[in-house]
């Protein structure tokens, strides 16, 4: 299903503090019974009252502001996974350490194995636009291979690909060699391991898998392996 924006019009008072602040329910509580929060001006104690985003709410005098979309590129180190379900791998959210991180879903996936870019959001037009197989937005790897690469590749990548179990050819895809075993890809399409399954149709083997880009949006040459930064204006409304 698509991610849809998980920022209501209105919410629980204990729901609203707890995501502005990052802390829990019962620290939101334990506050409320302290009379520490106001909304238009009135001291409230009532955890489940529904607030608005045009009302003025404080905690201990400072304002509240309600939550927003939020739009950040991450350096997506190995052993980290883009979904929402914890597994065997950490989430990728985990690595972003602010109080809005709970929200964030990625627009489009890296294997667990995989580095770079990855783009987190809570606004899933935006996630969805920038997705969708419709747009065919580019997007670029550095990959480094277990076997020499051939020449012939940047042909057959060109051509399109025949993948082990599926019935059309991959798009049209750019491979550059860079070295022996390291290429530059860029494919269009999103499918289950795409850039794997298309070095192994050419009876090689990914080693290393890592995506400097997705469309216009370029992974941050500052950023090291964990860190992330939020997008700029310009860098969202690109899309
Ligand atoms: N292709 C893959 O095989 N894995 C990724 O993580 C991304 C593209």
């Amino acid at each position: 299903a698509m991610p849809v924006s998980n920022i209501p019009d209105s919410m629980r008072l204990d729901r609203l503090l707890s995501q502005v602040t990052g802390l829990s329910r019962n620290h939101v509580k334990s506050l409320l019974r302290g009379d520490n929060v106001e909304v238009d001006g009135v001291s409230v104690r009532d955890a489940a009252l529904q607030v608005n985003a045009t009302q003025a709410i404080t905690l201990r005098e400072d304002a509240v502001e309600w939550p927003r979309e939020r739009y950040v590129m991450l350096n997506k180190p190995a052993g980290y996974v883009c979904s929402t379900a914890e597994g065997a791998y950490p989430l990728v959210a985990s690595l972003v350490d602010a109080p809005w991180a709970d929200g964030l879903h990625s627009a489009g996936r890296l294997d667990a194995d995989s580095t770079g870019l990855v783009l987190l959001t809570n606004d899933g037009q935006w996630s969805h636009a920038l997705t969708s197989p419709r747009r065919q937005c580019v997007k670029s790897y550095v990959v480094t291979v277990k076997h020499p690469l051939q020449p012939g590749l940047v042909k057959r990548f060109a051509e399109g690909l025949m993948l082990n179990g599926e019935r059309e050819p991959t798009l049209p895809a750019q491979l550059e060699l860079i070295d022996t075993h390291t290429a530059r890809v860029q494919i269009c399409e999103g499918r289950y391991h795409q850039v794997k399954r298309m070095i192994a149709a050419c009876s090689n083997r990914v080693v290393t898998l890592h995506r400097e880009a997705i469309g216009h949006l370029v992974l941050d040459a500052a950023l090291n392996p964990g860190e992330w930064r939020e997008l700029t204006p310009e860098e969202i409304s690109g899309v």
